[in-house]
Order: structure tokens, then C-alpha cells, then sequence
């Protein structure tokens, strides 16, 4: 009978210290999982804000570039190339811009883009016609870029300073000439 007993005991204490190991391994996978992922964490964390950086940085704005002297400008538009420095993301490039430079009548320096708003052609100065002409499907613009068929918008200008002779293009900005 006390044989009976003491298996009873001896068996209820086996199960609760199966119970406790099970409990202290859960606590142990816990803990360890835990403190695994934590460093994870800490690791990856700053690695992929590293990578990601550069793209919520949005594209550097281009700075203002020399491109011709003053003097070199008539109110004929004559067609500058010239490279500016792009950063955008992890990419750095220097990409070749073309941009249409005239004096107006009063003297004062505009610059137009060639990219033709109705689809992204490369217009070209007619000095016969005193117009932009497009190849691609015949747009046709005033020589202040204001859109006179196909096109729905006048060109683009470039932003443009002038210091102590030099004429410098920054950022491409809507026409403003054609709204004179
Ligand atoms: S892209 Fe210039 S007219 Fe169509």
C-alpha cells in the first residue's frame, strides 16, 4: 500500500518537474529569441537606413553653370551645350543639356529647353522662319517659346543669371516670357 503510495508521489513529482524543464527550455527559447532578434535589430537596422538614404534624399538640385559670355548673344537664339552635375540616389552623372540663348530687345537674356511639349522631341531654331520647329510632328513656336500649333504649352526656360559678363543656367522653370 505505501509502495502504491510513494509511486503515485514519486510519478505526480516526476510530471511537475517535466513541467518545470518544459517551462525553463520555453523561458530559455524565449529569452535567447528575444535577445537574438534584439542585436538583429541593432545590426540591420542602421544597414538599411544606410541603404535607403540616398533614395529619400531627393536629386540634387542642379547648380548654376557658365555656359557663354554675354557678348556672344544676339536676338537670334543660338543653341548651348553644356554638362551639368547630377546626384541622384547613389547616381552621379553628368549629363549634356542643350539649352537656346537670345538677347531680347531690352537687352536682357533668356533661355529656352528644346524638349517640345507635346512629346518630348528636340525642337530646333528656324532663323528663316524666326520660329522653333519641331521634327517630330510639326509643332512650331514663337523664338520666346510660346506655342503656336500641336503643342499644348510654350517651352521651358532655364533659370538665368548674368554676373560680370557671364550668362550661367540653373534649374528649368515653366515659360514666364509668353505671359508678358
Ligand atoms: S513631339 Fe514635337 S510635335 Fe510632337
Amino acid at each position: 500500500m505505501s509502495d502504491g503510495i510513494a509511486k503515485g508521489h514519486d510519478q505526480h513529482t516526476e510530471q511537475s518537474n517535466h513541467k518545470k524543464e518544459m517551462s525553463r527550455r520555453q523561458f530559455l527559447t524565449y529569452t535567447l529569441g528575444a535577445t537574438g532578434g534584439f542585436l538583429a535589430a541593432g545590426i540591420t537596422i542602421p544597414m538599411i537606413r544606410f541603404a535607403v538614404d540616398p533614395l529619400l534624399e531627393k536629386g540634387e538640385a542642379t547648380d548654376f553653370v557658365k555656359v557663354t559670355e554675354v557678348s556672344k548673344l544676339t536676338t537670334t537664339p543660338i543653341e548651348i551645350r553644356f554638362q551639368v552635375n547630377q546626384v541622384d540616389g547613389w547616381v552621379e552623372s553628368n549629363p549634356e543639356l542643350i539649352a537656346w540663348l537670345r538677347k531680347d530687345e531690352a537687352g536682357n537674356v533668356t533661355a529656352l529647353s528644346p524638349v517640345c511639349k507635346h512629346l518630348g522631341c528636340t525642337v530646333n531654331f528656324v532663323s528663316t522662319d524666326n520660329k522653333y520647329e519641331c521634327p517630330c510632328h510639326g509643332a512650331q513656336y514663337t523664338n520666346e517659346g510660346k506655342n503656336l500649333k500641336v503643342a499644348p504649352l510654350p517651352l521651358d526656360e532655364y533659370s538665368v543669371k548674368v554676373d560680370n559678363g557671364s550668362v550661367y543656367l540653373g534649374q528649368i522653370i515653366p515659360n514666364h516670357l509668353t505671359s508678358k
